[in-house]
């Protein structure tokens, strides 16, 4: 395991990932019953963008530095980028909500999070951060046995969020054998994937591959910085399975404005149903 995402905090993925999340929370939060959130990748959960690593790529530069000033956001960044805001001191930028920080900012006091994290040493930082917090469980084991054990959750409603490294070269394998399992568990719950893109024929398959799941209602939602070249990491994909109704309208523009501002002259964001109802 040679990943480690304090190089990447806050870069463009991060920024589409999370805006995402907010919308995905927000929509939740629209009935009283309490939900469950599992981050099956979950990561240290917040970063300090001063840190030698995040320094040395400085991707957040390009990513939620490129926005902390900018006057004319759409509603769901402002939202996204106040959470931020709130979450550092004074105007500054340091620290960045990774996916379970930015979790624990959005969700009542009755939602439950499950966090799950595989590195030795990630996941103690993860313990600490979340020390003696309620209705906080952080897990320390594969991915896609998290699925398994944690779902279906005891809530019965909520949101799973599987954003694996990619440092693997059968990772859209598994995270389509991932999902197939969570889904037959439990295929009520809402899931979002996250997957890099890379490689258009990779991409292309693994659309192929979920159209021919048997699974309906997955909405995908592509950040392109630039024209996909093979082998270069130039966009940023989720898929979300049973999506909150008209999801789409909240995120689109939050995507356009990311596409116009830190992206290339062919940059776009799209977002269309793979499998419908
Ligand atoms: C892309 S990062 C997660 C970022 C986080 N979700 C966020 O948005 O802030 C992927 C994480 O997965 C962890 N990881 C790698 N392989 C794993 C596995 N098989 N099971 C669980 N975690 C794994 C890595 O250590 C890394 O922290």
């Amino acid at each position: 395991m040679n990943y480690r995402h304090i190089y990447h905090a806050g870069n463009f993925a991060d920024v589409w990932k999370h805006a995402v999340l907010v919308a995905l929370f927000d929509a939740l939060k629209q009935k009283a019953k309490p939900f469950c959130y599992l981050d099956t990748h979950a990561g240290i959960g917040r970063y300090d963008l001063q840190a030698e690593e995040a320094r040395k790529t400085a991707e957040a530069d390009k990513g939620i530095a490129s926005l902390w000033q900018a006057t004319d956001l759409p509603e769901l960044l402002q939202q996204y980028r106040q959470l931020i805001a709130d979450d550092n001191v004074g105007d500054s930028l340091r620290y960045y909500p990774g996916s379970p920080w930015l979790a624990n900012l959005l969700r009542r006091e009755d939602d439950s999070l499950i966090c799950n994290e595989l590195h030795p040493v990630d996941v103690e930082t993860l313990r600490d951060l979340f020390h003696r917090q309620r209705k906080v469980s952080i897990r320390n084991e594969d991915a896609y046995q998290s699925l398994t054990a944690c779902l279906p959750p005891k809530e019965k409603r909520g949101l799973v969020l599987i954003d694996p490294p990619f440092e693997k070269v059968d990772e859209f394998r598994q995270l389509l054998d991932g999902l197939k399992n969570a889904y037959q568990r439990w295929p009520t719950g809402i899931y979002t994937l996250w997957y890099p893109i890379k490689s258009r024929v990779e991409v292309q398959q693994f659309y192929r591959r979920l159209e021919l799941s048997g699974i309906r209602r997955i909405l995908r939602a592509e950040l392109n910085m630039k024209r996909p070249t093979d082998g270069e990491f130039t966009g940023s994909g989720l898929v979300m399975i049973n999506p909150p109704w008209q999801i789409e309208q909240r995120i689109q523009p939050a995507g356009d404005w990311l596409a116009r501002h830190l992206g290339g002259a062919e940059a776009n964001c799209t977002i269309d149903w793979l499998v419908p109802e």
